[in-house]
């Protein structure tokens, strides 16, 4: 089955985006607090994240609606990741999503909390999830907080920090990059396909395709960073060499970053053909996330 990938980004990006935005309108919060974190959800951003676990179901299963919850919960996840990765005590940017960030405009502590609070109510979205039975919210909750913290993306986070103003290896690049990156879109995947209920054989070929697609995703955000225009990108282009990051192409210059991306987008198409997948979703958006300018 051919698909036109920008009509199904356009078309599940609209469903994630009021579904998003009603669950935090609907809270009985202080003001302040959800001004922040609407405006860090509101601000933009690709939503390649729950598409891809959109794309993942749907790779074996009909009706979106079951894994819309769990979908939102994951780029609320992300969502936070950014503000927190923004602050002076981290990134130090003051652009994303092409708005000033979080703590430009409500402050340090206060973007500290909306982060917070963002994280938390993801899992009180999957386990208020009237569409889930209650050992699917056991497992989505426990691949999500597995995923997100300290054995993934926050494992991540602080492995790149530590590698900051070093010359470190391809391998400890790479695990870098696997963890901060590649554990929420190794989520998307494991999270669609489980809630679709596919086989244990296509989980596993999943599961490694899904690893290739969190390193191709990252390897782009490097490139980006190098050779991207800060307005189509909505962040500013330098700030891993003002920050001394490892990425591949400081690693590996750009011809060199640029191989390696098309290595793994080769894994990965190998990876997707075992899988046994009914649509050509998740092959449309690796190639989205190899050409990517923003
Ligand atoms: C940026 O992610 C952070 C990384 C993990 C590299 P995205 O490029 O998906 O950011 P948004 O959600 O579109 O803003
Ligand atoms: C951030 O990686 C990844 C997470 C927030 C987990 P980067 O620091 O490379 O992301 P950008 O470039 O600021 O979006
Ligand atoms: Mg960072
Ligand atoms: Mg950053
Ligand atoms: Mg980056």
């Amino acid at each position: 089955m051919q698909v036109n990938l920008a009509e199904y980004i356009n078309k599940n990006k609209k469903i994630i985006e009021n579904h998003l935005y009603r669950s935090i309108e609907a809270m009985k919060i202080p003001k302040n607090l959800k001004d922040s974190m609407l405006y860090s959800l509101q601000a933009g951003g690709k939503r390649l994240r729950p598409i891809l676990l959109f794309a993942s179901y749907e790779s074996y299963a009909d009706n979106i609606e079951k894994v819309l919850n769990t979908a939102c919960a994951l780029e609320m996840i992300h969502t936070y990741s950014l503000i927190h990765d923004d602050l002076p005590a981290m990134d130090d940017d003051d652009y994303r999503r092409g708005k000033l960030t979080n703590h430009k405009v409500y402050g340090e502590a206060t973007a500290i909390l909306a982060g917070d609070a963002l994280l938390t109510h993801s899992f009180e979205l999957v386990t208020n999830d009237p569409l889930l039975t209650d050992k699917e919210k056991v497992f989505i909750v426990q691949l999500l907080s597995r995923a997100s913290g300290a054995s993934g993306m926050v494992a991540g986070q602080i492995l790149d920090m530590e590698a900051e103003n070093k010359q470190v290896s391809l391998e400890k690049m790479e695990e870098i990059h696997r963890l901060k990156t590649g554990k929420l879109i190794s989520f998307a995947i494991t999270a669609g396909a489980y809630l679709a209920n596919t086989n244990e054989k296509q989980v596993e070929h999943l599961s490694s395709f899904a690893t290739y697609l969190g390193l191709i995703f990252q390897v782009q955000d490097d490139i980006l960073d190098v050779t991207g225009d800060p307005e189509k990108l909505g962040k500013p282009v330098g700030s891993d060499s003002g920050n001394q990051k490892s990425t591949y192409p400081n690693l590996l210059g750009l011809e060199g970053a640029i191989d390696i991306k098309n290595k793994y987008v080769v894994l990965a198409k190998e990876a997707l053909q075992k899988a046994e997948v009914r649509a050509n979703y998740l092959e449309a958006l690796t190639e989205y996330f190899t050409e990517r300018d923003h």
